[in-house]
C-alpha cells in the first residue's frame, strides 16, 4: 500500500498533537500511533507543566531550569522555552485545557529546583486532561488523519533527505511519502527494569535515527525519578508518585523515620540522596509521608494517586507511602535545532525523542510538556514556512519482510548499544535503579 500526505507525524503524545494542531491547516497530515492515541508518557503526566508566571520572572525560569541541568543545557533553547512558554500555555487554555483554578485565577504549583510557584497543572492528572483535550481536537481536524496501532519500521532517504517513512499496520506494509517528517515517538523507559513510562516506549525514533546516521546529542543523560510507589517484587512500569506532592510539603524519611534530604532540592540530587540512604540502611525503599495533610486536601488535590495507592494496599491519608527511585526521562536524543529540525533535511523530532539541549543533563521538573509544546510548535511553523518549496519523488520501496518484533528488538539492541557506550557501567546501575 502506498499513501502520499504533506506531514507525516509519528507519535501521539503532547508534541506529535500539538505540532499537528499547529500546521498549516491546507496541509495533508498523517498522525500515526504505534499503540493507542493514549498509550504515551503525556498521559501519565502528573504534576504539570512550567511556565513563567509573567514577564518579570523570565529570568528566574531560566536561571532555575539552568541550575537544574548542571548548566550544560543549551542557553538558546531554554530562553526560547521561557519566553514562550506563556503564549503556549495560553494557547492550550483556548484549546480547552481547564486547568486548577481559585476564584478564576490560575493556581501555581511548586516542584524541586523551582524557586517560585509556576506550574499550572490540573489536580495530579495534568497530562491525561492535556492529552484528551489534544486527542480531541485532532480527530475534529478534517485534514488530519491518524492511524492508530500502527508502527514506523523505518525512514526513507533520498540522499540527505527523507522522503517518507515505511510503516506496518495489521502485518501489512505502508509506504508513506511526505515532505516533512515528523518523529515523536518519546522516550525510553521500556529499556529499563524500573520505569515510571509506559512500556511500550523502548526508543524505536533513537533506533532509526542511528541506523540512518542521523546524529544524536546527550544520550548519557538519563532521569531517574525520585519517588516512584515500591511495590515488592515488582518490576517495569512503576507508579509515580508526583513531584508536587512534595512540592505541597510532603516529607521524605529513612526508614527510621527521620526526615534526610531537602525534599524540594533538583531531582538528580534528590535520586542519588534516596538511594544511598536506602543502601545505608540496607532497604529497598524510603517512605513519603503526607499523613500530617488533611484527608480532604490530599483527596481532592491527588486523587489519582490517592485512589492508586488505595487500589496498592496504601491509604495515604494514614500510612507512609514507600517509595524508591524508577528512571523517568529521558534529556538526550536526536540532535534538533531551535526549529526541531535534525541533521537530516525534511525531518524533525520533537518531544522526548529529540534532544533540544534545554534541559541540560537533569530536567527541571515540569519541564517536559512545556518542552514539547513550545518546540513542537517551532517545528509546524517551520514546516509551515518551508514545505512549499520541498518537491519531493515516489519511488518503489522493496518489501522489509521483518515483523514489528523483530524490528523492536532490533531496536532495543541498537538503542542500549549506543547508550551504554555513552554511560558506560552508569547503564546498568540505571537500567536495575530502585
Ligand atoms: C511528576 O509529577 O513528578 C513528574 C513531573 C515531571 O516529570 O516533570
Amino acid at each position: 500500500m502506498e499513501n502520499i500526505v504533506d506531514v507525516l507525524i509519528v507519535g501521539s503524545g503532547v508534541s506529535g498533537l500539538y505540532c499537528a494542531l499547529n500546521l498549516d491547516e491546507k496541509l495533508n497530515v498523517l498522525v500515526v500511533s504505534k499503540s493507542n492515541l493514549k498509550n504515551t508518557n503525556t498521559y501519565l503526566a502528573q504534576g504539570g507543566i512550567s511556565t513563567a508566571r509573567n514577564n518579570n520572572d523570565i529570568e528566574l525560569f531560566i536561571e532555575d531550569t539552568l541550575k537544574a541541568g548542571q548548566h550544560k543545557n543549551k542557553i538558546d533553547s531554554v530562553s526560547i522555552l521561557a519566553n514562550e512558554s506563556i503564549e503556549n500555555i495560553d494557547e492550550l487554555i483556548k484549546l480547552g485545557v481547564d486547568f486548577d483554578k481559585e476564584n478564576d485565577s490560575i493556581l501555581y504549583t511548586k516542584e524541586g529546583a523551582h524557586s517560585i510557584n509556576r506550574i499550572v497543572h490540573t489536580k495530579d492528572n495534568t497530562g491525561e486532561s492535556v492529552a484528551r483535550t489534544l486527542i480531541n481536537r485532532v480527530l475534529e481536524r478534517k485534514n488530519i488523519t491518524v492511524y492508530e496501532d500502527t508502527f514506523l519500521a523505518d525512514i526513507i532517504k533520498d540522499k540527505n533527505s527523507c522522503i517518507g517513512a515505511i510503516l506496518i499496520k495489521d502485518n501489512e506494509q505502508i509506504n508513506v511519502f511526505a515532505k516533512s517528517i515528523v518523529l515523536a515517538t518519546g522516550g525510553i523507559g521500556g529499556l529499563f527494569n524500573n520505569s515510571t513510562n509506559q512500556e511500550i516506549l523502548n526508543g524505536d525514533g533513537l533506533a532509526i535515527a542511528i541506523k540512518n546516521n542521523v546524529k544524536l546529542k546527550d544520550i548519557n543523560y538519563i532521569q531517574i525519578h525520585p519517588t516512584a510507589f515500591y511495590e515488592e517484587g515488582k518490576s517495569g512500569k512503576r507508579l509515580l508518585i508526583s513531584e508536587a506532592v512534595r512540592g505541597e510539603g510532603a516529607k521524605l524519611l529513612d526508614i527510621n523515620g527521620n526526615r534526610f534530604v531537602d525534599e524540594l532540592l533538583p531531582r538528580d540530587i534528590v535520586s542519588k540522596t534516596i538511594l544511598k540512604k536506602m543502601k545505608e540502611d540496607k532497604s529497598l525503599y524510603v517512605y513519603l509521608d503526607v499523613t500530617f495533610m488533611e484527608d480532604e486536601f490530599i483527596q481532592n488535590r491527588f486523587p489519582s494517586i490517592y485512589k492508586e495507592c488505595l487500589k496498592r494496599g496504601t491509604d495515604i491519608t494514614k500510612e507512609y507511602i514507600k517509595v524508591s527511585p524508577a528512571q523517568h526521562y529521558f534529556m538526550g536524543g536526536i540532535e534538533v535545532d531551535l526549529n526541531s529540525k535534525t541533521s537530516m533535511d525534511n525531518l524533525y523530532a520533537v518531544g522526548e525523542t529529540s534532544c533540544t539541549g534545554v534541559h541540560g543533563a537533569n530536567r527541571l521538573a515540569s519541564n517536559s510538556l512545556l518542552e514539547g509544546l513550545v518546540f513542537s510548535k517551532r517545528c509546524a511553523k517551520h514546516i509551515n514556512s518551508n514545505i512549499e518549496s520541498i518537491n519531493i519523488n515516489t519511488r518503489e520501496i522493496i518489501n522489509i519482510n521483518k515483523s514489528v518484533k523483530e524490528i523492536t528488538k532490533e531496536n532495543q539492541e541498537i538503542v542500549i548499544k549506543a547508550i551504554r557506550k555513552e554511560c558506560g557501567d552508569n547503564y546498568d546501575e540505571l537500567l536495575n535503579c530502585r
